[in-house]
């Protein structure tokens, strides 16, 4: 009911002479009809609370347990979505990533291979697992939340509005063009937006959208055409939405970080008690492993480093080198079993502090080993304290060769390496985006209902705080 105040007081003040017409029609009223006044006023109550809060699921008597969860789906033109798939293979950009868009973005299953190797390493007879491409999130999510619980068609009784704009895909289109061709797309969008009735309860604030990118791809600084991305998240609508992305670089006013997908899957939570299970006791034949290319080009960069230290501990160093024509590295198998193999997952910084490898190490119940802290930044998905799940290593120390990773590894104790992988291994069912559908006591509390749940909640607060908003409710 409190949703509505805002419109109401726009109501009382513009009809004040009515409102004393009113008042005295009812004074008239109650005069002649005192018998009659419990009845009315309840009447007029359940008619209020009938208009607001009953919605097609709920009958009369039975509580409403999506109150205050409701998510209100933005029906977009095709232009912002659809059309931008179905253009994919257009696209020089994106050529090569249109074969991961099948499967509601979760890409082509990974299927069982004639020497059983996938099945020894991968949980595959439930067919929940899949080569899954890093940037899918915003097909991936949109996908889910098609399948949300609370879902409802009547956008006045949503508590958020979810805009299902495929932004990353804009962005990637027109990599290397002019900046009037990357901005358009996202500029037409914040005018839709604008325009449409939703808009004005919160000015977009019960608005939120998710890009399968890293934050800064949106976040161009000036309008020249060297410079980079598009300057989505920098528009007027944009900075009153909420917004979601793989990486941020500008955390927590309205843009936060959620989980890069992993290649896993499953449908109920007895699947991922089946792979938490195999992790725990799967055998760890390494200390430590990477998987990654070197990064030549820039020179900041200790993966050159890390890759030097790690072939120079043989025994106790696995890596997977990603910048080999083999491509062993975007075979999902080939990774997971490495992950799987050993206790401590490297994680230096790539191109951006964070890394898709990471979830996968998670997945694998490995531990991460971070360089920079600027890679922990998924606040709603791990827990606050890094130190009980992965392990620091400066990056300056690294990259100046004042520290060996394998000492400093080796020693961590048991009883440590034993605590952190019982975190590691609570993580898993936070960071994976489970096949929609499932419902009751089966169904997985994902990434993506953590999200949901942070989005609502956070949409509840701007809403008690817009009281003190002059801005807002009162044109
Ligand atoms: C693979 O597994 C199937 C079923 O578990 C089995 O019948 C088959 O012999 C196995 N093949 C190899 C090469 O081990
Ligand atoms: C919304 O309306 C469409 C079309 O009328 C219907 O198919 C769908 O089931 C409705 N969804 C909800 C959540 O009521
Ligand atoms: C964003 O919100 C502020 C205050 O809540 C409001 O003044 C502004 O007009 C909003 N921006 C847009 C583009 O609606």
């Amino acid at each position: 009911m409190e949703k509505f105040n805002p419109r109401k007081k726009k109501i009382v003040r513009n009809q004040a002479p009515n409102l004393l017409i009113h008042i005295l029609l009812v004074l008239v009223f109650c005069i002649l009809f005192v018998p009659l006044i419990n009845q009315t006023v309840t009447y007029l109550f359940l008619s209020d609370q009938e208009a607001l809060n009953i919605t097609p699921k709920i009958k009369q008597g039975e509580t409403d347990t999506c109150a205050g969860r409701y998510v209100y789906i933005h029906n977009l033109p095709s232009r912002f979505n659809d059309d931008l798939i179905e253009s994919c293979e257009s696209y020089a950009e994106l050529r090569n990533k249109c074969k991961y868009l099948v499967n509601s973005g979760f890409g082509p299953p990974i299927l069982e291979d004639e020497h059983n190797h996938t099945t020894r390493v991968l949980t595959t007879e439930t067919g929940s697992w899949y080569s899954t491409n890093q940037f899918m999130l915003e097909v991936i999510f949109r996908e889910k939340m098609r399948h949300y619980e609370c879902l409802t068609n009547d956008s006045s009784l949503s508590s958020a509005i979810f805009v299902p704009f495929y932004a990353g895909f804009d962005v990637r289109r027109f990599w290397g063009y002019n900046v009037k061709l990357r901005d358009e797309l996202g500029e037409d969008l914040a005018q839709w937006l604008r325009e449409r009735p939703e808009w004005r309860k919160m000015r977009g604030r019960d608005h939120f959208f998710v890009t399968g990118r890293v934050g800064r791809d949106f976040r161009r600084v000036s309008d020249q055409d060297s410079d980079w991305g598009n300057k989505l998240m920098r528009l007027p609508e944009c900075e009153n939405m909420t917004m979601l992305s793989i990486e941020t670089n500008s955390c927590c006013r309205n843009e936060f970080a959620v989980p890069y997908p992993t290649y896993f899957h499953p449908k109920t939570r007895a699947e991922v008690e089946t792979w938490q299970r195999q992790v725990r006791t799967v055998e760890r034949r390494y200390l430590f492993s990477f998987v990654g290319a070197p990064r030549p080009e820039m020179e900041e960069s200790i993966r050159g480093e890390v890759i030097k230290q790690c072939l120079a501990s043989q025994e106790r160093c696995n890596f997977l080198n990603c910048d080999t024509p083999s491509k062993d590295c975007g075979n999902p198998v080939k990774v997971m079993e490495v992950f799987q193999d050993s206790v401590f997952c490297l994680q230096p910084p790539g191109d951006t502090p964070t890394r898709r490898s990471t979830f996968d190490s998670v997945l694998a119940g490995c531990i991460p080993v971070f360089f920079s802290l600027d890679s922990v930044q998924y606040k709603w998905h791990f827990p606050d304290d890094h130190t009980k799940y992965s392990v620091y290593i400066s990056e300056e120390d690294v990259r100046d060769g004042r520290v060996s990773i394998e000492k400093v590894l080796s020693m961590i104790s048991e009883e440590e390496i034993l605590s952190m992988t019982n975190e590691v291994e609570k993580i898993i069912p936070k960071i994976i985006y489970a096949k929609p559908g499932a419902v009751g006591p089966d169904k997985i509390e994902d990434a993506f209902e953590i999200v949901v749940s942070r989005v609502l909640e956070r949409v509840s607060s701007l809403f008690k705080n817009q009281d003190n908003d002059p801005n807002l409710g009162m044109t």
